[in-house]
């Protein structure tokens, strides 16, 4: 199964993929988290590991090698892959939950992200996954990534929606870009602080026709680790984040 995260900036994207990783984990399954937002960088950090990963696009030696081969059909050599097959240099890895990160921005002026969104899509549509594998995708902040076809090889697609005006309208955008892609999407509310509040995103949802598959409270736990760059896995948030995987796992 391969889930990505996707909703506005800020709107709680990591955290979910870091809580839905965490239960995963507790389930007994090998947890692959991607990292395809190539501006933020602390998702290592609110899963536990000491450093990033080294970049996947360095396999490929770097952005502008990987710049050079996108005009091939293809920038990986290989037609499919396991989680095994990534070398270990890429992957940080602690018991059964892994993290790769595809690249990052890091300089001024050293151009667009397009192809680390290459090789995201090609990455994620050659990952073969087994049973006991699942993989979250932590996507980048608003639609681009449906632009770039990113999403293709994603079995859900989850939103997070947190109680915004603006969060509401990427929620629907992203609804219209999947409508022609055949894909299972849902919304996860997320930092609810009161009934009022999820009952009337829970409204606007419905009149979008976009399908809730849980709610995740504000949690001040969550808001302190994030602050203070400590992970998380523990909590009304976390409990959430179990019922949501349960009802993923379940469909
Ligand atoms: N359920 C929650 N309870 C309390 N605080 C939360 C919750 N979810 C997210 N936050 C807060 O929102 C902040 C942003 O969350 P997060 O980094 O996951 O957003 P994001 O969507 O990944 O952002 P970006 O688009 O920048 O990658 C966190 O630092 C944390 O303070
Ligand atoms: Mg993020």
């Amino acid at each position: 199964m391969k889930i990505s995260i996707c909703g506005k900036g800020g709107s709680g994207k990591s955290v979910l993929t870091t809580l839905l990783a965490n239960q995963a984990l507790s389930h007994a399954l090998q947890v692959l988290v991607v990292d395809s937002d190539e501006s933020n960088s602390g998702l290592f950090r609110m899963l536990g590991f000491k450093e990033p990963p080294v970049p996947f696009m360095e396999l490929l030696g770097g952005k502008r090698k990987l710049k050079e081969k996108m005009s091939q059909k293809n920038v990986l050599k290989e037609d499919q892959f396991s989680i095994k097959d990534i070398p270990s240099r890429y992957l940080d890895k602690r018991d059964n939950l892994m993290l790769v990160s595809i690249g990052k921005i890091l300089q001024a002026f050293e151009g667009c992200a397009c192809p680390m969104g290459v090789l995201s899509r090609e990455f994620l549509k050659k990952l073969r996954l087994n049973k006991n594998e699942i993989a979250f995708v932590d996507m980048e902040a608003g639609v681009e990534h449906f632009g770039r076809g990113i999403d293709e090889a994603i079995d859900y697609v989850l939103l997070v929606v947190e109680p915004s005006f603006e969060s509401l309208s990427i929620a629907e955008k992203i609804k219209g870009l999947t409508s022609g892609m055949d894909k299972a999407v849902y919304a996860i509310l997320n930092k609810i602080d009161s009934e009022k509040t999820a009952h009337r995103l829970e409204n606007e949802l419905k009149t979008r026709g976009i399908e809730i598959i849980g709610t995740v409270p504000m949690d001040p736990l969550i808001f302190e680790a994030c602050l203070e760059g400590r992970v998380f896995a523990e909590g009304k948030a976390f409990h959430a984040a179990g019922k949501i995987l349960d009802s993923l796992l379940a469909i």
